[in-house]
């Protein structure tokens, strides 16, 4: 087989950039590990970025995301005993977040490059990329129990941080820089109607909460636990009455709750590897870089590179052009040193930390009351929360 640009993934990245190649007449084939109903099921963000939104509907894949999608003007902060909003209609005008699950975006995208003829292999195994210091680089992999060669001009990985694609760059060629968190999110979806009309970021003695949601009568919830929790320790019940605790705490607010359909742990961690190029071989999403989920960021960057990646390889094509592409790994690692901070930031301001004697924990009731006192404060986190236009 041959293709143009070779794509290892098809989560939100890869196939966001199958899909935008082809708007700009490029070929690509998608290769993926698990099934289409695996992909288009796995519960993950929720939190579409202005900027990500505009790709979408602007590109042609974003009609059901106008429909169903639930535009928010603002977030709420939980601390003390009250509720603050961080109102983006005043602090950042024109600007918003939507809220519509990343299976529906992954849904909508699979739809779109089958419906234009787009090639997306499921259920492949043992994808080895190799020469990929030359101008001639090579996927192999198997398929239908069949072992294949898929011949490119690039291969781009977009297979998430535990994929193939950045092993496959020789040691020494990259420098990585990470953070381990002492604590994971348990993330619950229940068939519920959401109990606010905005997201809460809940800071509490006994660990952050956090309220989202999917849709009018779906809610999604996040509760700080330990970095190896068992899901079996939580239990419904456990899990409703430790929300309750961490997120009733303003008077007269109630939680609803009601039957939960999915429950997994996910531990939290920062990462972030440069550069994002080796010779044939561009690194793009979850492959690159990994946020902890707090600032909401993480598909959104996933976004914003391939964004980048598809100008660099149309200029390319059009007229040999290697500037953009020279320049890919720079431009993406400075918005994603910026969702770095943010991410971090929201993470380091919300969260328990076991070990803390009391000084960080006044540390963070400081800088909350400091946001919820001064609009300066508040439209920092405001811009970005929607997402800088420019980094
Ligand atoms: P992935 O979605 O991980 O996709 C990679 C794909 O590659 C997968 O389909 C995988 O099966 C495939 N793959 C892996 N290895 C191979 C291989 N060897 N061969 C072939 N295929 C392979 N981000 C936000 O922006 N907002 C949020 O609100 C938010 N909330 C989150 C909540 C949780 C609980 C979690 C876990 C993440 C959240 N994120 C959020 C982060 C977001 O989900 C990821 O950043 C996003 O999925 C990255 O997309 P990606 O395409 O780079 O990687
Ligand atoms: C979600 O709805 O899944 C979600 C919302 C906000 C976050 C993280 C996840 O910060």
């Amino acid at each position: 087989m041959r293709t143009q640009v070779g794509i290892v993934g098809a989560g939100p990245a890869g196939l966001l950039l199958s899909h935008l190649l082809h708007l700009h007449g490029i070929g690509s084939v998608v290769l993926e590990a698990h099934s289409r109903d695996y992909v288009e099921k796995r519960v993950r963000a929720g939190v579409l970025e202005q900027g990500t939104v505009n790709t979408l509907v602007g590109t042609g894949v974003g009609d059901r995301l106008l429909r169903e999608g639930l535009v928010h003007h603002g977030i709420e902060l939980r601390f003390g005993g009250r509720p603050h909003r961080i109102a983006f209609e005043r602090l950042v005008p024109g600007r918003a977040i939507t809220i519509y699950g990343q299976q529906e975006v992954v849904k909508d995208l699979i739809a779109a490059r089958l419906a234009a003829g787009g090639q997306i292999l499921f259920e492949v195994s043992d994808v080895v990329p190799d020469d990929i210091a030359t101008a001639c680089p090579v996927i192999s992999f198997t398929h239908d129990g069949h072992r294949r060669r898929l011949d490119c001009d690039v291969i781009a990985g977009c297979d998430g941080s535990h994929g193939v694609c950045r092993a496959a760059i020789p040691d020494g060629a990259l420098t990585v820089f990470a953070r381990e968190y002492p604590f994971a999110w348990l993330g619950v979806l229940a068939e519920v109607p959401p109990s606010a009309d905005e997201l809460i970021y809940a800071h509490s003695d006994r660990g952050f909460a956090l309220h989202s949601m999917r849709s009018p009568s779906l809610s999604r919830f996040y509760l700080q636990v330990d970095r190896d929790e068992d899901v079996a320790k939580w239990p419904d019940e456990r899990f409703w009455a430790e929300l309750r605790v961490r997120i009733e705490t303003v008077p007269g607010w109630r939680l609803r709750d009601g039957p939960v359909l999915e429950k997994i742990v996910t531990p939290m961690r920062s990462f972030v590897a440069e550069p994002m190029r080796y010779g044939s071989l561009y690194l793009a999403g979850d492959a690159a870089h990994i946020v902890p989920p707090t600032g909401a960021k993480g598909l959104n960057l996933a976004a914003f590179d391939v964004g980048v990646l598809t100008e660099a390889l149309a200029a390319w094509y059009a007229d040999g052009s290697t500037g953009l592409l020279d320049e890919y790994s720079a431009t993406c690692l400075r918005r994603v040193w910026r969702v770095q901070h943010f991410s971090w930031w929201m993470t380091t301001l919300l969260h328990t930390f076991g070990d803390d004697d009391g000084y960080g924990r006044r540390l963070q009731r400081s800088q909350l009351e400091y946001v919820a006192s001064s609009d300066a404060a508040a439209a920092s986190l405001a811009e970005n929360y929607v997402g800088l236009a420019r980094v």
